[in-house]
């Protein structure tokens, strides 16, 4: 709404200022008590306020069509790399977002099984905090999201990742791992990244990323399930290009 407002004060401002000019001019004539004068006002008033509801419409339209316009182009992106690029969700990514979420990402992550729906929904609302969208570096397709915690006070942001049913083992979560440390570390951040002993692809992809072992923690789930998990830290040199 507050956006809504915004776009549309220009000629908001035009049209009440137009009507208050009338409404002045009106009092005036009708003040002096001069009827010829009150009739060729009320003329001039309505050709006038024709000509500022033009103006005010053609300009209406002009911002409506900018915004639907910046609705329909993706955000610019948080970094690029040889493989992906990373950018936050857009307004129109609700159902590419919905594709990447299967029940391997469900199990992996704890989540409900209504979380692709959610996101969907979400994403055509506003953004989801802390998601960004994994693309494929030469043709923008979304393929998964990346997801980073940041602790500000202790300058450290927290990797996730998902990949999208049809695009796995194509390298995208090794590309990712490594732009999200560059960006990370471009913000003043390191970054951490917590797997399941069981989840090798990820550890490899994080290993192709520029990430160490650093030792195994308790992880707790929103659920409250207790795993052991590995731990990862970047350590700036990385052998995926991103
Ligand atoms: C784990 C996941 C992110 C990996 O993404 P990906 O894009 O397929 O990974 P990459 O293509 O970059 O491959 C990374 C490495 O894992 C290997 N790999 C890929 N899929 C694999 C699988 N199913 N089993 C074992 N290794 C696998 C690749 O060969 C590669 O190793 P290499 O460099 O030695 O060849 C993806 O499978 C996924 O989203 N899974 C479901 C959700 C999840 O587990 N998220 C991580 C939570 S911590």
């Amino acid at each position: 709404m507050r956006l809504v407002l915004r776009t549309y004060r220009a000629p908001l401002r035009m049209t009440t200022l137009a009507i208050a000019l009338v409404a002045l001019t009106l009092f005036v004539h009708h003040r002096a008590n001069d009827p010829a004068q009150v009739a060729a006002s009320l003329d001039r008033a309505q050709n006038g306020l024709a000509v500022v509801s033009a103006i005010s419409a053609a300009l209406v339209a002009v911002l409506s069509a900018v915004q639907w316009i910046d609705v329909l182009r993706p955000p610019a992106p948080l970094i690029s790399g040889e493989r992906v690029v990373l950018r936050p969700l857009g307004r129109r990514d609700g159902p590419a977002l919905a594709r990447t979420i299967d029940q391997a990402v469900l199990d992996e992550n704890r989540l409900p099984p209504d979380t692709a729906e959610q996101a969907k929904r979400l994403v055509r609302r506003t953004a989801v905090a802390n998601w960004a969208a994994i693309c494929d570096a030469s043709s923008g397709d979304v393929v998964g999201v990346v997801t980073m915690e940041f602790d500000e006070p202790r300058r450290n942001a927290t990797l996730g990742i998902w990949i999208g049913p049809g695009h796995r083992g194509k390298g995208y979560a090794s590309g990712t791992t490594a732009a999200a440390a560059r960006l990370a570390r471009g913000m003043g951040y390191d970054t951490t990244a917590l797997t399941s002993q069981a989840n090798t692809a990820m550890q490899r992809a994080l290993e192709r990323g520029g990430f160490v072992r650093t030792g195994t923690v308790e992880h707790v789930f929103d659920t409250g399930e207790v795993i052991e998990a590995i731990r990862f830290e970047h350590r700036g040199v990385a052998d995926a290009a991103g």
